[in-house]
């Protein structure tokens, strides 16, 4: 049986038609402070069920999923495992500065507590996953949907636009049947704000893939479309399995010269960010590690 936070109802329901399984039904109201309110109406007692929720900001997506880990549990569930089809506070993973947190550790440790006995992301930030996790936790990677219709050419450039998505352009690159990949080096001046430094100069390549985990203000990949661009690279596409898509970012890349953004419906995306973009789904390959 499947619960959802709201925010991931439609991606719940195509698992549960591709897992040929049930939905569970769960209340979730806020109260007028903005206070959430979680109640399970199905019977779980003894059961095994999968809680499914997406956690990006707002902080009400974690609260619900939480809650309603908990609810499952305090109703006589047997195991619960939740599913994050994007995990929120994934890029907290590491300390960079003396002074921060290692934020996933602690939202690692919520979901513990709340009572999760298993936890799997898709493509999480972190590549080992479950070093943050006591209870057994793994990755999905959905990586082969995200390119499975790329053509690709002898030329083709697989581009990692920072070192942090070094490791999945090389995947992408062998998965693409491509040789050619190259690795910006990012640096962030202030929150929010990219620069890439001085790298190898690409040159006769006329077509490139950037690769990342996600996409937010989409200064990330913009900045790497205008490297591409100054090179001479003309036909760029971007694929990225979490479109968080913060402000008017889907229409900056494609303004920015992409000829087309690949993303997965690990998040919800609006009617009018989808006419910019190609969605992916990911539930046959949550399915297949349920
Ligand atoms: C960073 O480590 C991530 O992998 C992404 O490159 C980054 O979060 C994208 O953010 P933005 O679209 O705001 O540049």
């Amino acid at each position: 049986m499947i619960f959802s936070t709201p925010i991931s109802t439609q991606l719940a329901k195509k698992i549960a038609s591709a897992a040929g399984t049930t939905s569970g039904h769960a209340e979730f109201r806020s109260f007028a402070d903005g206070e959430r309110y979680v109640r399970v109406l199905s019977n779980v007692r003894g059961r095994s069920v999968v809680a499914l929720g997406s956690t990006p900001p707002p902080a009400e997506n974690w609260i619900d999923l939480l809650f309603l880990i908990r609810a499952l549990k305090e109703n006589g569930a047997r195991r619960v495992t939740a599913v994050l089809p994007y995990l929120g506070y994934g890029r907290g993973d590491h300390v960079e500065k003396k002074g921060e947190m290692i934020a996933l550790r602690l939202v690692a440790n919520l979901l513990e507590s709340a009572g999760a006995s298993r936890v799997i992301v898709v493509d999480p930030h972190a590549a080992e996953i479950s070093r943050f996790f006591r209870v057994p936790a793994s990755a999905v990677s959905i990586l082969d949907g995200l390119l499975s219709k790329i053509e690709a050419g002898a030329d083709l450039l697989t581009v990692a636009p920072d070192r942090g998505a070094a490791e999945r352009a090389g995947r992408a690159a062998r998965i693409l049947g491509t040789n050619q990949v190259v690795v910006f080096k990012k640096i962030r001046p202030r929150p929010n704000v990219v620069r890439l430094l001085p790298g190898k100069v690409i040159r006769g390549t006329k077509s490139a893939i950037i690769v990342d985990d996600m996409i937010d203000t989409g200064g990330t990949v913009v900045a790497a479309i205008r490297r591409l661009r100054a090179s001479g690279v003309r036909n760029i596409t971007v694929a990225a399995t979490h479109g968080i898509l913060s402000r008017d970012a889907a229409k900056k890349i494609r303004l920015a010269g992409a000829a087309s953004v690949i993303v997965s419906d690990t998040l919800p995306v609006t009617e009018s960010q989808k006419r910019l973009l190609k969605i992916v789904g990911t539930a046959e390959a949550i399915v297949r590690v349920l």
